[in-house]
Protein backbone atom coordinates (compact mmCIF):
# COMPACT_ATOMS: atom_id res chain seq x y z
CA UNK A 1 0.00 0.00 0.00
CA UNK A 2 1.28 3.50 -1.02
CA UNK A 3 1.95 5.92 1.61
CA UNK A 4 1.70 9.79 1.74
CA UNK A 5 5.06 11.52 1.68
CA UNK A 6 6.41 11.66 5.47
CA UNK A 7 7.61 15.45 6.27
CA UNK A 8 9.66 17.10 8.97
CA UNK A 9 6.44 18.57 10.26
CA UNK A 10 5.57 15.11 11.03
CA UNK A 11 8.39 14.06 12.06
CA UNK A 12 8.97 16.76 14.66
CA UNK A 13 5.31 16.16 15.81
CA UNK A 14 6.37 12.63 16.70
CA UNK A 15 8.58 14.34 19.92
CA UNK A 16 7.46 12.96 23.20
CA UNK A 17 4.47 10.54 21.07
CA UNK A 18 5.52 8.08 18.72
CA UNK A 19 9.37 6.88 18.01
CA UNK A 20 11.39 8.03 14.97
CA UNK A 21 13.20 5.39 12.99
CA UNK A 22 15.66 6.43 10.68
CA UNK A 23 17.94 4.03 8.32
CA UNK A 24 20.46 4.62 6.26
CA UNK A 25 19.95 3.29 2.03
CA UNK A 26 22.16 3.96 -0.30
CA UNK A 27 20.59 2.27 -3.06
CA UNK A 28 17.34 1.50 -5.02
CA UNK A 29 16.63 -1.62 -4.22
CA UNK A 30 17.25 -0.94 -0.54
CA UNK A 31 15.16 1.85 -0.48
CA UNK A 32 12.32 0.01 -2.00
CA UNK A 33 12.10 -2.49 0.48
CA UNK A 34 13.15 0.03 3.62
CA UNK A 35 10.30 2.38 1.97
CA UNK A 36 7.79 -1.09 1.96
CA UNK A 37 8.80 -1.94 5.46
CA UNK A 38 7.52 1.34 6.42
CA UNK A 39 10.81 3.59 7.56
CA UNK A 40 9.32 7.03 7.99
CA UNK A 41 12.99 8.48 7.62
CA UNK A 42 16.09 7.09 5.03
CA UNK A 43 19.48 8.51 5.11
CA UNK A 44 21.69 8.52 2.40
CA UNK A 45 24.51 8.90 5.04
CA UNK A 46 28.39 9.15 3.97
CA UNK A 47 28.89 6.17 5.93
CA UNK A 48 28.76 4.92 2.54
CA UNK A 49 32.19 5.23 2.32
CA UNK A 50 32.99 2.14 4.65
CA UNK A 51 29.50 0.37 4.20
CA UNK A 52 29.45 0.54 0.28
CA UNK A 53 32.72 1.91 -1.36
CA UNK A 54 35.24 0.54 0.97
CA UNK A 55 37.18 3.52 2.31
CA UNK A 56 38.49 3.01 5.96
CA UNK A 57 36.34 6.09 6.92
CA UNK A 58 33.98 9.10 6.10
CA UNK A 59 36.38 11.42 4.95
CA UNK A 60 37.01 10.16 1.04
CA UNK A 61 33.26 10.40 0.08
CA UNK A 62 32.49 13.44 -2.19
CA UNK A 63 29.62 15.35 -3.35
CA UNK A 64 30.12 12.86 -6.82
CA UNK A 65 29.48 9.60 -4.56
CA UNK A 66 26.83 11.84 -2.48
CA UNK A 67 24.65 12.90 -5.42
CA UNK A 68 25.01 9.71 -7.40
CA UNK A 69 23.63 7.46 -4.43
CA UNK A 70 20.78 10.00 -3.45
CA UNK A 71 19.96 10.07 -7.03
CA UNK A 72 19.59 6.15 -6.70
CA UNK A 73 17.65 6.08 -3.76
CA UNK A 74 15.49 8.98 -5.13
CA UNK A 75 14.26 7.09 -7.92
CA UNK A 76 12.74 4.62 -5.80
CA UNK A 77 10.21 7.83 -4.95
CA UNK A 78 10.13 6.89 -1.44
CA UNK A 79 7.22 8.29 0.58
CA UNK A 80 9.80 8.06 3.59
CA UNK A 81 11.50 11.48 4.27
CA UNK A 82 15.08 11.34 2.45
CA UNK A 83 18.43 12.83 4.28
CA UNK A 84 21.86 13.42 2.94
CA UNK A 85 24.91 13.69 4.08
CA UNK A 86 26.76 16.84 3.34
CA UNK A 87 30.56 15.00 2.87
CA UNK A 88 33.47 15.98 4.75
CA UNK A 89 35.53 19.36 3.04
CA UNK A 90 31.51 20.42 1.28
CA UNK A 91 30.38 22.87 3.96
CA UNK A 92 33.41 24.70 4.90
CA UNK A 93 32.12 28.49 4.34
CA UNK A 94 28.02 29.09 4.44
CA UNK A 95 28.53 29.75 0.23
CA UNK A 96 29.54 26.30 -0.21
CA UNK A 97 27.32 24.34 2.56
CA UNK A 98 24.19 26.40 0.90
CA UNK A 99 25.40 25.30 -2.75
CA UNK A 100 26.08 21.36 -1.94
CA UNK A 101 22.63 21.45 -0.44
CA UNK A 102 21.03 22.85 -2.99
CA UNK A 103 22.81 20.26 -5.02
CA UNK A 104 21.65 17.21 -2.54
CA UNK A 105 18.87 18.18 -2.85
CA UNK A 106 18.38 18.77 -6.90
CA UNK A 107 19.20 14.61 -6.13
CA UNK A 108 16.77 14.13 -4.68
CA UNK A 109 16.92 14.74 -0.82
CA UNK A 110 13.86 16.55 1.84
CA UNK A 111 16.81 17.38 3.66
CA UNK A 112 20.59 17.64 4.41
CA UNK A 113 22.57 16.68 7.84
CA UNK A 114 26.28 17.80 8.63
CA UNK A 115 28.29 17.11 11.22
CA UNK A 116 29.01 19.88 14.63
CA UNK A 117 27.67 22.17 16.50
CA UNK A 118 28.32 25.88 17.17
CA UNK A 119 31.61 25.80 14.94
CA UNK A 120 29.37 25.43 12.33
CA UNK A 121 26.50 28.00 13.01
CA UNK A 122 27.07 29.83 9.90
CA UNK A 123 27.05 27.43 7.37
CA UNK A 124 23.79 26.12 9.48
CA UNK A 125 21.77 29.18 9.74
CA UNK A 126 22.45 29.86 5.33
CA UNK A 127 21.10 26.72 4.90
CA UNK A 128 18.00 27.40 6.90
CA UNK A 129 17.71 30.65 5.50
CA UNK A 130 17.57 29.05 2.05
CA UNK A 131 14.77 27.09 3.51
CA UNK A 132 16.73 23.70 3.24
CA UNK A 133 15.39 21.15 5.83
CA UNK A 134 18.51 20.67 8.52
CA UNK A 135 19.42 17.46 10.98
CA UNK A 136 22.35 18.20 13.08
CA UNK A 137 24.55 15.61 14.03
CA UNK A 138 26.79 15.97 17.29
CA UNK A 139 28.23 13.45 20.28
CA UNK A 140 31.21 11.61 17.73
CA UNK A 141 31.57 13.12 14.72
CA UNK A 142 32.71 10.50 12.03
CA UNK A 143 34.41 12.73 9.63
CA UNK A 144 36.71 13.88 12.47
CA UNK A 145 37.92 10.33 12.97
CA UNK A 146 41.48 11.56 12.42
CA UNK A 147 41.50 14.49 14.70
CA UNK A 148 40.65 11.92 17.23
CA UNK A 149 43.83 9.12 16.38
CA UNK A 150 41.24 6.75 14.74
CA UNK A 151 39.23 6.43 17.20
CA UNK A 152 35.28 6.53 17.82
CA UNK A 153 35.15 8.07 21.26
CA UNK A 154 32.31 8.46 23.60
CA UNK A 155 30.95 11.92 24.08
CA UNK A 156 29.36 13.38 27.18
CA UNK A 157 31.79 11.74 29.62
CA UNK A 158 32.41 14.77 31.67
CA UNK A 159 30.95 18.08 32.83
CA UNK A 160 32.45 20.16 30.01
CA UNK A 161 32.03 17.62 27.39
CA UNK A 162 28.02 17.55 28.49
CA UNK A 163 27.94 21.46 28.63
CA UNK A 164 29.40 21.50 25.14
CA UNK A 165 26.80 19.04 24.00
CA UNK A 166 23.90 21.12 25.54
CA UNK A 167 24.73 24.33 23.99
CA UNK A 168 25.47 23.10 20.75
CA UNK A 169 22.55 21.64 20.63
CA UNK A 170 20.44 24.68 21.61
CA UNK A 171 21.98 26.50 19.15
CA UNK A 172 21.31 23.70 16.42
CA UNK A 173 17.77 23.87 18.20
CA UNK A 174 17.18 27.73 17.90
CA UNK A 175 18.43 27.69 14.34
CA UNK A 176 16.05 25.90 13.53
CA UNK A 177 16.89 21.85 12.70
CA UNK A 178 13.74 19.67 12.81
CA UNK A 179 16.01 17.15 13.81
CA UNK A 180 19.25 16.18 15.47
CA UNK A 181 21.36 12.81 15.60
CA UNK A 182 23.06 12.19 18.58
CA UNK A 183 26.42 9.28 17.91
CA UNK A 184 27.76 7.95 20.53
CA UNK A 185 26.69 10.51 23.46
CA UNK A 186 26.12 8.99 26.99
CA UNK A 187 22.93 7.45 27.53
CA UNK A 188 22.44 9.75 30.58
CA UNK A 189 23.37 13.37 28.40
CA UNK A 190 21.36 11.98 25.47
CA UNK A 191 18.01 11.59 27.44
CA UNK A 192 18.81 15.27 29.17
CA UNK A 193 19.75 16.60 25.38
CA UNK A 194 15.85 15.18 24.48
CA UNK A 195 14.15 16.65 27.47
CA UNK A 196 15.23 19.73 26.93
CA UNK A 197 14.80 20.14 23.09
CA UNK A 198 11.54 20.69 22.69
CA UNK A 199 11.39 21.74 19.25
CA UNK A 200 14.28 19.37 17.84
CA UNK A 201 13.86 15.59 17.45
CA UNK A 202 16.96 13.73 18.56
CA UNK A 203 18.10 10.68 16.40
CA UNK A 204 19.99 8.82 18.37
CA UNK A 205 22.89 5.98 17.32
CA UNK A 206 24.64 3.84 20.28
CA UNK A 207 23.45 7.18 22.38
CA UNK A 208 20.82 4.91 24.89
CA UNK A 209 17.17 4.19 24.39
CA UNK A 210 16.32 7.27 25.45
CA UNK A 211 16.33 9.20 22.20
CA UNK A 212 13.27 10.29 20.31
CA UNK A 213 14.02 8.06 17.67
CA UNK A 214 17.11 5.32 16.46
CA UNK A 215 19.10 5.71 13.35
CA UNK A 216 21.36 2.34 12.30
CA UNK A 217 23.33 1.64 9.26
CA UNK A 218 21.44 -0.79 7.47
CA UNK A 219 24.13 -2.93 6.77
CA UNK A 220 24.71 -3.21 10.40
CA UNK A 221 21.11 -4.10 11.28
CA UNK A 222 20.77 -6.93 8.65
CA UNK A 223 24.39 -8.64 8.45
CA UNK A 224 25.32 -6.83 5.52
CA UNK A 225 28.81 -5.88 6.37
CA UNK A 226 29.49 -8.92 8.49
CA UNK A 227 33.29 -8.30 8.66
CA UNK A 228 32.22 -5.50 11.53
CA UNK A 229 29.38 -4.48 13.46
CA UNK A 230 29.27 -1.89 16.28
CA UNK A 231 29.15 -3.26 19.72
CA UNK A 232 25.66 -1.46 20.35
CA UNK A 233 23.85 -3.35 16.99
CA UNK A 234 22.28 -6.71 17.58
CA UNK A 235 21.75 -7.73 13.57
CA UNK A 236 18.59 -8.86 13.24
CA UNK A 237 19.41 -10.71 9.44
CA UNK A 238 22.60 -12.29 8.19
CA UNK A 239 22.25 -11.20 4.81
CA UNK A 240 26.27 -11.66 4.18
CA UNK A 241 26.05 -15.55 5.29
CA UNK A 242 22.97 -15.82 3.33
CA UNK A 243 24.77 -14.55 -0.17
CA UNK A 244 27.80 -16.72 0.85
CA UNK A 245 25.41 -19.92 1.06
CA UNK A 246 23.28 -19.47 -2.02
CA UNK A 247 26.17 -18.53 -4.00
CA UNK A 248 28.45 -22.14 -2.56
CA UNK A 249 24.56 -23.70 -3.30
CA UNK A 250 24.86 -22.28 -7.25
CA UNK A 251 28.37 -23.08 -7.13
CA UNK A 252 27.66 -26.78 -6.19
CA UNK A 253 25.04 -26.89 -8.75
CA UNK A 254 26.70 -26.54 -11.61
O1 LIG B 1 26.63 8.45 7.71
C1 LIG B 1 25.73 7.92 8.37
O2 LIG B 1 25.21 6.86 8.04
C2 LIG B 1 25.28 8.61 9.56
C3 LIG B 1 24.41 7.84 10.50
C4 LIG B 1 25.20 6.84 11.23
C5 LIG B 1 23.67 8.74 11.42
O3 LIG B 1 25.62 9.72 9.79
Amino acid sequence: MSRDKVTTTQVLACKGRQRVGMLTAYDHPTARLLDEAGVPVLLVGDSLGMVVLGFPDTTHVTMAHMVHHVQAVARARPAALVGADLPFGSYDTPARAVAHSRELLAAGADFVKAEGGREILPQIQAILADEIPFCGHLGMLPQHVLEEGGKYRIKGRDDAGRLRLLEDAAALETAGAFACVLELVTPPVARELTAVCRRMVTIGIGSGPDCDGQVLVTPDLVGGFPWFTPRFVTPRAQTGEAIRTAVRSWLDAL
